[in-house]
């Protein structure tokens, strides 16, 4: 699978030292709106659309176990793979994170038409 790898910190520091936890840092990436969250299993990232009715999960928030909880319905989404863990089968879209020496990136699938 091709990804476009797109800097969202410049550096692993940044992350630990100025991103508070369980916060949603909103990103405009590729046309997408992804949500950023730092929680204390790491570095996340998920598409604000919620995969039952649309809600914006941004106005949701994060529990202990690391799920995201829509504000609309009240599902519920593991948010290391998206998976529904209240509510029914439903996925929620999820994007890999690398941390580099330069910076933090979102990983983006490409089209195929891009590839
Ligand atoms: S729109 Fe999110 S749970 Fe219904």
């Amino acid at each position: 699978m091709a990804y476009h790898w797109i800097k969202i910190f410049d550096s692993k520091d940044e992350v630990e030292n100025h991103i508070q936890l369980h916060t949603f840092i909103p990103f405009q990436l590729k046309g997408e709106k992804i949500n950023v969250i730092k929680t204390d299993k790491g570095l996340f990232a998920f598409n604000d659309k919620c995969p039952h009715n649309g809600a914006s999960l941004s106005k949701g928030f994060c529990t202990k176990n690391n799920e995201v909880v829509c504000p609309l319905h009240r599902y519920s989404f593991d948010l290391a793979n998206g998976r529904a863990t209240s509510g029914g089968a439903f996925a929620l879209k999820t994007y890999p994170i690398e941390i580099k020496d330069n910076g933090v990136f979102v990983g983006i699938k490409a089209s195929w038409w891009e590839l």
